[in-house]
């Protein structure tokens, strides 16, 4: 059911039940943060690996040690700038946070959704939630209550509609390795941003490590069921597949060619963001043969989302 009741959905989570919430990121599905039997129904539900841990979601920077210990001080920094706001920190875990959360690591991650109705839930409730993105594993992320109703049907109780999400791409993750900050996924703060708040190095982690560590790090991730395939020459892209029924989705401009579908006509790489996995859910019920995605310019938060087209892509 979707729906705005913020008390009912308060009601279920303490009921040991689960709930989908609106962040400014995604949709995420949300439990309390120490209730394991709740927690392990959304593995059940997403159909994810338990070797994948969760995002802890706190409403008041106090919650910080409840969850975290030894935190370092660019920590606050960064969540002075940037929370509530989509950046997620990898600390080191306290002891009595469930390893269901953690996937049994000794760090847990920790953000404060910008989004005044997960807030309010959050603050209701009275403790942190863990929510993981509200889509079946490695599917495309939800930006929509409607797409976590087309995934789940009536298997929440409840879906609280906080309209389309803002930012539409997951959050920035980053952790700390002695002095350096690294990024271990891209988001909407951008490499440039967290340099200039905390005059640190800042690292993509897939640049030191080749090998994948962290669930979720996956190289394909986020993808619709139509072969995805990302270029940056549209034209000669489409002459290879001339016979097929191919949807366009492109950055700029509409183009002079059929079933383009245009992620930002004045080039604004937030609105292609905001736009991006709504388009691939959409595109994906229209029974394209194939979709082909022109590259964003690697800038900003282009740079992010050319990661999740990479991810979502079969080239
Ligand atoms: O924007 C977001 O972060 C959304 C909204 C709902 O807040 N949530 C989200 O959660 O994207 P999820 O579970 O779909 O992605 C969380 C990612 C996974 O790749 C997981 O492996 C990683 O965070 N992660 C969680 N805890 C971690 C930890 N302790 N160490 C390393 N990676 C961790
Ligand atoms: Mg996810």
């Amino acid at each position: 059911m979707i729906s705005k009741d913020i008390n009912l959905a308060k009601d279920i989570l303490n009921d040991h039940g689960i709930i989908g919430l609106p962040t400014e990121t995604v949709y995420g599905l949300a439990a309390k943060y120490n209730d394991e039997v709740a927690i392990k129904k959304i593995f059940e539900l997403k159909k994810r690996p338990l070797n994948n841990p969760l995002i802890i979601h706190i409403s008041k920077i106090d919650d910080l040690n409840l969850v975290a210990e030894n935190i370092p001080s660019k920590v606050y920094e960064l969540t002075s700038k940037f929370w509530p706001g989509p950046l997620t920190i990898i600390l080191k875990k306290k002891k009595d946070i469930s390893n269901l959360v953690t996937a049994n690591q000794d760090t847990v991650a920790v953000r404060m959704p910008n989004h005044a109705m997960a807030l309010e839930i959050i603050n209701k409730l009275g403790c942190p939630i863990v929510a993981p993105s509200a889509n079946p594993y490695m599917a495309v992320s939800s930006t929509s209550a409607r797409h976590v109703q087309k995934y789940f049907e009536s298997q929440l109780p409840i879906i609280i509609d906080g309209g389309n999400c803002l930012k539409g791409i997951e959050s920035t993750i980053i952790g700390f390795e002695e002095n350096k900050i690294i990024i271990y996924r891209k988001g909407s703060i951008t490499r440039e941003m967290i340099e200039k708040i905390t005059n640190c190095e800042v690292e993509y982690y897939e640049s030191k490590h080749n090998n994948i560590t962290t669930p979720g790090m996956h190289k394909k991730h986020y993808s619709p069921k139509t072969p995805l395939i990302l270029t940056d020459d549209l034209e000669s892209e489409l002459k290879k597949y001339e016979k097929k029924n191919i949807g366009v989705i492109s950055f700029g401009e509409k183009k002079d060619i059929q079933n383009n579908f245009v992620l930002s006509q004045n080039k604004n790489l937030e609105e292609a963001a905001f736009n991006l996995y709504q388009t691939f859910i959409e595109l994906d019920c229209l029974g394209f043969d194939l979709l082909i995605i022109e590259k964003m310019p690697e800038e900003g938060i282009g740079i992010s989302i050319n990661d999740r087209i990479k991810r979502a892509s079969i080239n």
